[in-house]
């Protein structure tokens, strides 16, 4: 990590107590830090506790097969049931589960009861299309009801669900589908985005093709118009509406894999992250119970993630629903059909907690107040913030304006690969500093370590690595133990290396500084930048691309590729276009370069590795840094003056 990244962080006197109200009704309370110290499995226990089990556990952990871990050994349980059933039978059916808001404006109210019976439904259509225990279903779905259905549905019958960002390519999906052997693909015809339809059955037309695996794709009619048809199609309405609502479910292993999500790693092949049952929606449960403080009984909470992403699955799905939360679900963008959609939403269900991304928090402050302003906000008493480090102007412009002054913010520090969340504020309890996820929550050990495996004392920057097995830590790369091995658990041994630099301040309060490893954040999303690099070389015209994550204010970073034309190809009219359309078409529109320079050379070391560092320090505008290793001295002075031109520039 270069020390620029730890020196740019600037010194944070400033600390917000919790409100006294919140802090003396809050579910967390000062103790629990020094309860779980003294007995951490303990604790564990209490908190898996808050499930339904059919069969209770014997063993809170074995960690005797290490990095592989096994949680509430010999316990038995039904996700779906404890997301749903349990709350109908404790006679919570006409609870709202969902207030769904769509893009154009229509809504949907759901109950506990009727969203039982919906997903009885969907898991009789999956019996009938023969999907059961330890099948692979792919979900690339806009945000609509019958996502959360589907993937309840899969956990009901023991399906292993792997969701595909609906925002993804053909290309990404394919491989998705592809790595994981997926047996069901369920989809829409298309989503509303920005005032209009967007297609997504084609994009799934495209990657069955290539994929035999699958044997059947169901289709949710969301937009309407027309789709292709193909003998593996069945619509949703047709399959699922017709069903039986009995449904008896049935106890997995806690060890049941319940979801496969690929995330990006540094390799230009995405890891399948695999997540299993009983621990994962015990962290889920505890942690959105604790750090939002959750009162079920008069909570309106809403997660703005997409289902597409780890924040959808644990703080849409498993977690609420694990607590009986009442959740607002929403397709659309923030500004369709006008910037204060958000707030306008927040007024007319009187949201109470709010869990966001600092991007999306950056967006709304260039904006603007006069759009929150417009709108009553008092309802909400706790906020939460997820996805990437939040600067401490865009903590206070979240506290003051949508706050009130009055909610504590959690800045919320995970990962897919944590399942659920790991440093975090407690909202009755931590006094929090604007931009710092404060400390480990209890039962979780986390560390900062220097290039030798040392622990850093306060004051000082390293690794951040997680001390101890955790119940929603993932089982593993789907197919690739080594890979599972050598990504985590072998940079200091033992322990697992999160691939992001954390510092210690001078009171014990830990600040995320990004990731450390070539993997870069835009707008929460992680994309390694090799990933882009082979997209890029896939065009007939590239020889050769380095990309690198610059600052950007809104994105947190934003991707910039250099690029290197094969003999004979023009850097003519069009060609940066076509290379982000390219990108477009291989990952999706989210890892489009913001800039692409043409240049004649990359600056590499002797042993050929390419030095990001001062591809960066020209993208970010700054003078350059140490080129002394750099094999061929002259290299940046061409690509500075090929970028001073500004002819490639997008
Ligand atoms: C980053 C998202 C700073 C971090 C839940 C991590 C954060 C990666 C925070 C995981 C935060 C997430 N402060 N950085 N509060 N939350 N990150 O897998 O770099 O999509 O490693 O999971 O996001 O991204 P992922």
């Amino acid at each position: 990590m270069s020390d620029e990244t730890l020196s740019n962080l600037l010194h944070e006197n400033r600390t917000f107590e919790p409100p006294a109200t919140l802090a003396k009704n809050a579910n967390a309370q000062p103790d629990m830090y020094e309860d779980a110290k003294k007995d951490r499995l303990g604790f564990w226990d209490k908190q898996a506790d808050r499930l339904t089990w059919d069969t209770r556990w014997t063993q809170t952990l074995d960690w005797s097969k290490a990095p592989f871990a096994k949680w509430f050994v010999g316990g038995k349980l039904n996700v779906a049931y404890n997301c749903v059933d349990r709350h109908v039978e404790n006679g919570l059916g006409s609870r709202v589960a969902f207030h769904f808001e769509g893009e154009p404006g229509d809504t949907q109210t759901i109950t506990y009861a009727q969203l039982q019976d919906r997903v009885k439904k969907a898991a009789n259509a999956l019996i009938s299309l023969n999907v059961g225990k330890g099948d692979r279903v792919a979900i690339y779905m806009p945000m609509i009801p019958e996502a959360v259905v589907a993937m309840l549905a899969c956990a009901r019958v023991g399906a292993i669900h792997s969701v595909v960002f609906g925002g993804f390519s053909a290309e990404a999906l394919r491989s998705r589908i592809d790595d994981a052997q997926a047996k069901l693909v369920i989809t829409a015809d298309g989503q509303n985005r920005r005032g209009s339809a967007m297609p997504l059955k084609p994009a799934v037309d495209e990657a069955v093709a290539q994929t035999p695996s699958v044997e059947k794709v169901l289709v949710v009619k969301r937009t309407g118009g027309e789709v292709s048809w193909g003998d593996k199609d069945v619509w949703w309405h047709e399959l699922v509406d017709g069903q039986s609502t009995s449904h008896k479910p049935e106890a997995f292993d806690a060890e049941q894999p319940l979801f496969i999500l690929y995330t990006s790693g540094t390799t230009g092949q995405p890891k399948g992250i695999l997540h299993t049952s009983g621990g994962y929606l015990t962290q889920a449960a505890f942690t959105h119970f604790n750090v939002f403080d959750l009162k079920p009984e008069n909570d309106i909470y809403w997660c703005t993630a997409d289902i597409g992403w780890v924040t959808g699955h644990s703080y849409i799905v498993y977690g609420p629903l694990a607590n009986g939360a009442t959740q607002v679900i929403y397709e659309g963008t923030p500004d369709t059909p006008h910037k204060g959609r958000f707030w306008e939403i927040i007024e007319k269900y009187g949201v109470t907690i709010f869990y966001t991304a600092p991007t999306a928090i950056r967006t709304f402050m260039k904006w603007g107040k006069e759009f929150p302003d417009k709108h009553n906000l008092k309802t909400l008493r706790v906020l939460g913030s997820v996805g990437e480090p939040i600067n401490p102007e865009a903590w206070m412009w979240y506290r003051e304006v949508i706050g009130g002054n009055n909610c504590p913010i959690v800045d919320t520090w995970w990962q897919t690969e944590t399942g659920a969340i790991m440093i975090s504020p407690l909202p009755g309890v931590t006094a929090c500093k604007p931009g710092s996820a404060m400390r480990p929550l209890p039962g979780i050990g986390a560390e900062i370590f220097d290039e030798e495996a040392n622990a850093v004392g306060n004051g000082h920057g390293g690794y951040l690595v997680l001390t101890e097995p955790w119940p929603a830590m993932l089982r593993g790369i789907w197919g690739d133990e080594e890979r599972f091995r050598e990504t985590y658990w072998s940079r200091f041994a033992g322990k697992y290396f999160a691939g992001d630099g954390a510092k210690w301040d001078e009171d014990g309060a830990i600040w995320l500084l990004g990731r450390v490893d070539d993997v870069m954040n835009i707008s929460g999303h992680r994309i390694s930048t090799t990933e882009v690099e082979s997209a890029l070389v896939s065009h007939p015209a590239i020889a050769e691309a380095a990309v690198v994550g610059a600052s950007d204010e809104t994105t947190g970073q934003g991707i910039v590729a250099f690029v290197i034309l094969r003999s004979g190809s023009e850097d003519g009219e069009g060609l940066v276009k076509q290379l982000r359309d390219h990108v477009a078409k291989e990952i999706g529109p989210i890892a489009k370069p913001r800039q692409i320079m043409v240049v004649p050379e990359l600056p590499k070391t002797r042993s050929g590795k390419i030095m990001r560092r001062l591809l960066r320090d020209v993208a970010e505008n700054r003078s350059m840094g140490d080129a002394t290793t750099l094999a061929d001295p002259t290299v940046m002075n061409l690509i500075s003056q090929g970028l001073a031109s500004g002819k490639s520039e997008d």
